[in-house]
């Protein structure tokens, strides 16, 4: 039952069916470049707006749409009015260590683009979790670049599948935050060749994508726009990516630089280093007509390859099988929870008491922060799913410890509109904002609404509240503001910044502008008027900022007490822990990896109360845990997408086992392999060359928390036996425990001479085996001859290193139960 190796190759006919395709496809292509003048060439290269090209009715082709990613598929407005299915954090995906399950997440995803009339997903992001701290960590999949290039080419070729192409991003060594509009990676060519550019090129090889985009940071002084080298030489001339090659979004800086550095699009429009002033470069004999030639072909190939260019047949010309998307969410979040500690066998949870704890649990966090959010039609939460699924009357609530300690986005309790006028105050649209939040983007504005009327936008409603108290509410944005709370105007000024972040109005925190004491179920008035400024120092025009709030802070020291009154009355406690949207998203990284407030002091309490305390975190990347030897069992959610709950609750009773395995190291802060990600001097040095992750916890001899690849689940397994025949392993293995389960059979290569050049072991390869009680089963991996090699600086090539290593299978990187020695 073992899963074979993905590959592209198919049966013989089949490929020459496709190969004809692909030539029939390339004529379309050279017949409508051919029909194109200069101007044309150029603007096609440019966006139109903020998420499309512009059609081209001279050729047939029509107006190619890009929407974000990697767990949804947003499409291009940016608004709770137009729900998308939210799927698990990359991170979760990771951890289910199954290609095939990330293909299925693929298929879901084309099938929602194709609904939302999305020709190209801006996902997956296969950057590496080279240090903790990266604020977009949940949205990468792991800090390995095996299991990397293999999640992703599962993704890429599920996506795909359905006809919709992909931007495998940011290429590259995109892996933090912290000024990254301008930082200088400097990586040594080893380290790029063997863990950054890995899971690009295999993914490249393994699932051909149709599209690329390449990252806002510079690699050894040359942003990646204009990376010819890295762009033209080795993703195109090496590996024969024949895709088309995106800019992050603002990420083009120069038209000649940009074009010679193999930059087929600039994103997003109207204003672009491409368009006019590519046409005008060429002109001027700055730039070859015949370089945009190149460019517009990737263009049109793609467009053609999705359906959009007349006469050209597309890749995928029948609609595949409607996917469930609610059902796939939460069987890739419960495949994905990983069970890290299980003492006593705490879960599945017996019958009795339940005590459910935490901000969390009622208040799901589903998704991380940034370009990655959607709005799903519906989120689960935790005590949503428990609530359905125990016994009436088992299940007890307490919020225990609230982890917001700002303000976050209006949400629960308000229902507001947005209302556009024009100077003279005169209403000229409105537009739905249920969720307190404005990010019209381009010519996206409500209907009747024009940049050009519109002076004001006024966010108005009401606001019920569930607690009474003392509510705080703020400002998320930057420009003039007025905040009216129940008649009274708080806040009637500017609101600046001294960031540089052409996003800040996005990323930036919202800030406390007025208090105001509420009765819990008495609507008040709510009211944010905000003059439109188009920010200086972004070519396109967005309207974004957000009404904040937050709930009246009870006392923290009650909260704990009036948790630990709930557990004690239990039999078992299941406290939700987790981060917030201030903690996890894109545009920023985080300082540390604690629990945020008094969480942790929290769960200390809860555990010393009830000795049968199961730990649930839902948090998209590692945190420390300082009380989880104090606790009976230990499970992370990860960001579990809309479903969690439902997903958490299967789970806990033991209706299905929790399927994952970490894809990345757990452990403290302080240990962690690289706890630096902001630039000195404009560069990030990444001197610690190819040990991240577990190749550096190995090497300095620390133990973390939880190694790369644990993770429980609800049977056992013994390991028999492992034979290797040429490079073809087989491990033998049996289900020793009482229910039938699934296990992630991993495969890893150790020199036996310990070379300090080379990492202590690596993962070569893994595969998912089922079993029933009882019963042994096979799991057959190729090992890669990639994974017997070094990429040697000094020739610039790959060397295999021959000689005796140990191919090691087990359960973790450091629970390995069985072993055979090979010579190479
Ligand atoms: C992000 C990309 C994203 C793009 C469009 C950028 O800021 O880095 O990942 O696809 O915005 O939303």
């Amino acid at each position: 039952m073992a899963e074979t190796v993905e590959s592209r190759a198919g049966n013989t006919a089949g490929s020459r069916r496709r190969d004809a395709a692909d030539r029939a496809r390339e004529a379309a292509v050279e017949a409508a470049l051919g029909k194109l003048d200069l101007d044309a060439k150029a603007r096609l290269l440019s966006g139109q707006g903020m998420w499309s090209l512009p059609a081209l009715p001279e050729i047939g082709l029509q107006s190619l749409v890009m929407s974000d990613g990697p767990i949804g598929v947003r499409g291009v407005h940016w608004t709770a009015d137009d729900p998308s299915i939210a799927l698990p954090s990359p991170t979760a995906l990771a951890a289910t260590w199954d290609p095939a399950l990330a293909r299925r997440a693929g298929a879901l995803l084309a099938q929602e683009a194709r609904r939302k009339g999305v020709h190209v997903l801006l996902a997956p992001t296969v950057n590496l979790h080279r240090s903790p701290l990266g604020g977009r960590h949940f949205e990468a999949y792991s800090e390995d670049p095996y299991l990397t290039g293999r999640i992703g080419s599962g993704y890429v070729q599920g996506v795909q599948s359905g006809g919709v192409g992909t931007t495998v991003k940011h290429f590259v060594a995109n892996d933090a935050e912290t000024d990254r509009f301008t930082v200088n990676n400097i990586v040594s060519e080893r380290a790029l060749r063997e863990l950054y550019l890995a899971p690009f090129e295999a993914i490249v090889e393994n699932a051909h994508p149709w599209g690329i985009m390449t990252a806002y940071n510079s690699v050894n002084g040359t942003t990646m726009t204009e990376h010819r080298y890295l762009v033209n030489e080795i993703l195109r001339g090496e590996w024969g990516f024949d895709g088309f090659n995106v800019s992050d979004w603002m990420a083009a800086r120069s038209t000649t630089a940009a074009i010679e550095g193999g930059l087929d699009v600039a994103m997003p429009g109207p204003q672009t280093v491409y368009g006019a002033p590519l046409a005008a470069a060429v002109r001027a004999g700055e730039v070859e007509e015949a370089t945009v030639d190149e460019a517009v072909r990737n263009v049109l190939r793609l467009a053609a390859r999705v359906g959009i260019l007349e006469g050209a047949e597309p890749v995928v010309t029948e609609v595949p099988e409607t996917v469930d998307g609610e059902a796939l969410a939460r069987e890739i979040a419960r495949r994905a929870f990983v069970l890290v500690r299980n003492e006593r066998q705490a879960l599945p949870l017996k019958p009795g008491r339940v005590a459910l704890i935490g901000a969390a649990a009622r208040d799901a966090r589903v998704l991380g922060g940034g370009s990655a959010t959607v709005f799903p039609s519906r989120v689960v939460s935790p005590l949503d799913g428990l609530t359905a699924a125990l016994p009436e009357g088992s299940l007890t609530y307490a919020v225990g410890a609230d982890p917001t300690e700002e303000l976050a986005v209006a949400d629960k309790g308000f229902e507001l509109r947005a209302v556009c006028r024009d100077e003279r105050g005169q209403v000229i649209g409105s537009g739905s904002a249920p969720n307190g939040q404005i990010q019209w983007m381009g010519d996206d504005l409500p209907d009747g609404v024009t940049h050009d009327r519109l002076h004001t936008v006024e966010l108005t409603g009401t606001f019920t509240p569930r607690d009474s108290g003392p509510h705080s509410f703020g400002v998320k944005g930057l420009g003039a503001f007025t905040l009216t709370v129940d008649g009274t105007t708080y806040f009637d000024d500017v609101q600046r910044t001294d960031k540089d972040d052409p996003f800040e109005a996005f990323f930036g925190a919202p800030v406390p502008r007025a208090q105001a004491e509420l009765t819990a179920g008495e609507p008040v008035e709510v009211s944010l008027t905000h003059v439109i400024a188009l920010p200086e120092g972004i070519p396109m025009k967005v309207v974004g900022f957000a009404l904040a709030h937050q709930e009246p802070r009870r006392d923290a020291d009650e909260l704990i007490a009036e948790a630990v009154e709930a557990a004690r009355a239990a039999d078992t406690a299941v406290v939700v822990v987790a981060t917030t949207d201030r903690v996890e998203s894109e545009g920023f990284d985080r300082k540390d990896l604690r629990l945020p407030g008094r969480q942790d002091e929290l769960v200390h309490a809860v555990a010393a109360a009830n000795p049968n305390t199961v730990v649930v975190v839902n948090s998209g990347s590692p945190v420390e845990l300082p009380w989880r030897d104090e606790v009976a069992a230990v499970l992370l959610s990860w960001f579990p997408g809309q479903e969690g709950g439902a997903a958490l609750a299967d789970v806990l009773t033991g209706a299905h086992e929790p399927g994952g395995r970490l894809p990345t190291t757990w452990g403290s802060f302080a240990d962690a392999p690289v706890t630096q990600v902001a630039p000195s001097d404009g560069e990030l040095r990444y001197s610690e060359g190819v040990f991240i992750g577990y190749r550096s916890w190995e090497r300095a001899g620390r133990a973390p928390s939880y190694a790369f690849g644990h993770g429980l689940g609800y049977t056992d397994w013994t390991y028999e036996a492992i034979e290797v025949d040429g490079r073809t392993a087989t491990v033998r293995l049996r289900n020793s425990g009482a229910r039938a389960g699934r296990e992630v059979v991993q495969v890893y290569l150790a020199p036996v001479e310990a070379d300090p050049e080379r990492p202590v072991r690596w993962l070569a390869a893994f595969a998912g085996v089922e079993a029933a009680p009882g019963e042994s089963v096979e799991a057959v991996v190729e090992l890669p001859r990639r994974a017997f090699e070094v990429w040697d600086e000094s020739s610039g090539s790959w060397v295999f290193v021959k000689g005796s290593y140990e191919v090691q299978a087990g359960r973790s990187i450091t629970d390995r139960r069985v072993a055979a020695a090979i010579n190479v």
